[in-house]
């Protein structure tokens, strides 16, 4: 029999590279998306099955982590085996602009979930997404002993459910992981977060189509890797005999000024010329410097990342050369 799995967050980064993963096993998938306006789903083009497709292995669901009902409703239909809850107001500057929106859907959705999952499919396993953002302050190197310093709402939201996860694993038996990710990128990445937005930027830049980019704090350091690599961690540690939680990073930091000059290196340009520090994009509290210890991972799953920081950066900004061509 084939493996059932539902994702929220399947229209994201991450969710449309782990629906692609879980369909290439064989899987069934389902998927949860939020009715909008325009059409948000352009990241699954490529595994897309509309409902005229017999017998489809890939299926989208209205629904929403602010509605208990429709998880619930959902998650009592579908009877999954494997349940990823990736959905999340997941943008961190933008928490600090809407925090109560941001902590019911990161926070409380976790919590709403788990609820579902344990009263109509108690036996499925259950992956949810906590983030390094949850160390905040804490000194580098961070691994699953550190104690949380959440720097922004949105972290504050992370650590709930972080928390939650535990409970429910203790308290209802539940087969309940986290994954403590360090920051992953990729082609896919949404346009604001930094990585995204260096590479659209250099690639702009270098095509003549811009004239300068705009940032804020060019001393962070963060542990970036790419999204492949680390949705393959998710499905790993459902694979486990027993549920835990696990670091994943790459173990090397790098600040975003490292990312600007190896990404506008790549046009053949020199950063300095065009990147500007404007004061808009600082944030009430930062977080500095974080990098992954991923022993634990390492060890119990066999897990390690194949995509370098040079590679991460060439692939983002090659691809945003093609997009732009
Ligand atoms: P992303 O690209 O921003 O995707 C977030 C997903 O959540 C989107 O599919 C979004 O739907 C959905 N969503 C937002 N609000 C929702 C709501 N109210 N109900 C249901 N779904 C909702 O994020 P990502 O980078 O793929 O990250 C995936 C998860 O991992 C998130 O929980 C994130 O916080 C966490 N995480 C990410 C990183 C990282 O570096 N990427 C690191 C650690 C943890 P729309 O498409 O409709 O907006
Ligand atoms: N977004 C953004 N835009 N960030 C900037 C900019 C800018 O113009 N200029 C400098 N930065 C700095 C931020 O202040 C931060 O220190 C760093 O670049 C990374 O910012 P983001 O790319 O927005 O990512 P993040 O680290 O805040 O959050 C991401 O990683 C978390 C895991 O640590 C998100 O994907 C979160 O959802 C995830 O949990």
């Amino acid at each position: 029999m084939n493996r059932r799995a539902l994702i929220t967050g399947v229209s994201g980064q991450d969710g449309s590279h782990l629906a692609e993963l879980l369909l290439s096993k064989g899987y069934e998938v389902h998927g949860l998306i939020r009715r909008s306006s325009s059409i948000s789903t352009t990241r699954l083009d490529g595994i897309y099955q509309g409902p005229e497709v017999a017998g489809r292995s890939f299926v989208l669901h209205y629904g929403d982590l602010t509605d208990g009902q429709s998880l619930a409703r959902l998650v009592a239909d579908i009877q999954p085996d494997e349940v990823y809850n990736l959905g999340a107001q997941s943008h961190v500057a933008v928490s600090f602009e809407i925090p109560e929106f941001t902590f019911d859907v990161t926070g409380q959705g976790a919590l709403r979930l788990l609820e579902a999952v344990r009263n109509h499919a108690p036996a499925a396993r259950f992956y949810q997404a906590s983030s390094s953002e949850m160390f905040g302050s804490a000194p580098p190197p961070q691994n699953e002993q550190t104690a949380f310093h959440p720097r922004s709402p949105y972290a504050v939201a992370k650590v709930a459910a972080h928390y939650a996860t535990q409970n429910y694993r203790e308290a209802y038996g539940l087969f309940a992981c986290a994954g403590i990710l360090f920051n992953h990128e990729g082609e896919r990445r949404g346009e604001t977060f930094v990585t995204q937005k260096i590479a659209r930027g250099a690639a702009r830049i270098g095509q003549g189509r811009q004239s300068e980019l705009l940032l804020g704090n060019l001393d962070a350091r963060r542990d970036w890797g790419h999204a492949v690599d680390y949705v393959h961690a998710m499905w790993l540690m459902l694979r486990a005999d027993a549920p835990d939680d696990y670091v994943i990073a790459t173990g090397e930091a790098h600040s975003v000024r490292e990312f600007c000059q190896l990404a506008f290196a790549r046009v053949g340009l020199d950063w300095e010329r065009y990147v500007k520090v404007d004061e808009r994009y600082l944030r009430p509290s930062e977080v500095d410097h974080l990098c992954g210890d991923s022993t634990k991972a390492r060890t119990a799953l066999g897990w390690q990342p194949d995509v370098s920081f040079e590679q991460l950066v060439h692939r983002m900004v090659d691809a945003q050369l093609e997009n732009e061509s």
